[in-house]
């Protein structure tokens, strides 16, 4: 067995058509290069993770840049999709080798399963009662010794008025059935811009920067933080404790 498994955890691309397309005065497409070209110096990740929100406008040539920039990384890809992605191109783009559309993965004693949040362009998520039945059946028939739940919404209200409003509404129920297995680790999300790393009802939480703009903690209107670029690397390890850490990546 591996002393451990690496993931890199790269969220909230927020790719255009165009590549040289700005948002929040961010160039979204060169700013995600850097960030993984920073990632990629810095880690060595048996998967790469992307946690939804890789388009922002829907467009199919979004799906087709991060495409060609990782699959040359000879990595398997495991993806699933943000308030802002289109499902369909998404799934037209990022399914087959090297990349997995909301499937579950496994490396060795670890479980990851990937949940979809999406609930339309309303900017808030949900999971729903199928996606929650999936997930409890996967983790009570799972002969994996632990779980990592990977989903793009954070489920707790982070204390920034205008995010909380688009947050997950099940987020409460996603936490207490986590909450159920002690085999779930730790849960990981994008969507919130910003680094987080607490234990809530008993259960880890982790969420990541944005591989372009950040949003500021605790702001009560839409305010962008002047943190810059970053990206999650984690370690798994076999008797179920995981080593993670937050990179930013500086002009
Ligand atoms: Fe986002």
């Amino acid at each position: 067995m591996k002393p451990s498994y690496e993931l890199l955890q790269l969220s909230d691309t927020h790719m255009f058509a165009s590549r040289s397309e700005v948002r929040e005065g961010v160039a979204t497409y060169s700013c995600f290069v850097r960030t993984l070209d920073d990632a990629m110096r810095n880690t060595d990740p048996d998967v790469i993770l992307l946690t939804g929100d890789i388009a922002e406008d829907y467009s199919r040539e979004a799906y087709e840049a991060i495409r060609e920039l990782l699959e040359p990384l000879g990595r398997p890809v495991y993806c699933l999709p943000g308030n802002h992605d289109h499902l369909g191109r998404m799934v037209e783009v990022l399914s087959d080798e090297p990349f997995h559309f909301l499937e579950s993965l496994r490396l060795g004693p670890w479980l990851l399963p990937m949940l979809s949040t999406w609930d339309g362009d309303r900017g808030g998520g949900r999971l729903g009662e199928d996606e929650l039945k999936r997930l409890a059946e996967e983790l009570e028939t799972t002969d994996a010794d632990h779980a990592l739940v990977c989903l793009h919404h954070c489920p707790i209200d982070v204390g920034s008025l205008w995010l909380d409003a688009v947050g997950l509404d099940d987020g409460h129920d996603l936490l207490m059935l986590a909450q159920r297995f002690p085999r779930v680790r730790a849960i990981l999300c994008g969507h919130i811009h910003q680094e987080l790393d607490s234990v809530v009802h008993g259960v880890r939480l982790l969420a990541s920067p944005s591989t372009c703009y950040q949003f500021k903690p605790g702001s009560k209107r839409f305010t962008l933080d002047e943190m810059p670029p970053g990206y999650r690397s984690l370690h798994l390890f076999p008797d179920g404790h995981i080593e993670s850490s937050v990179s930013r990546v500086k002009d």
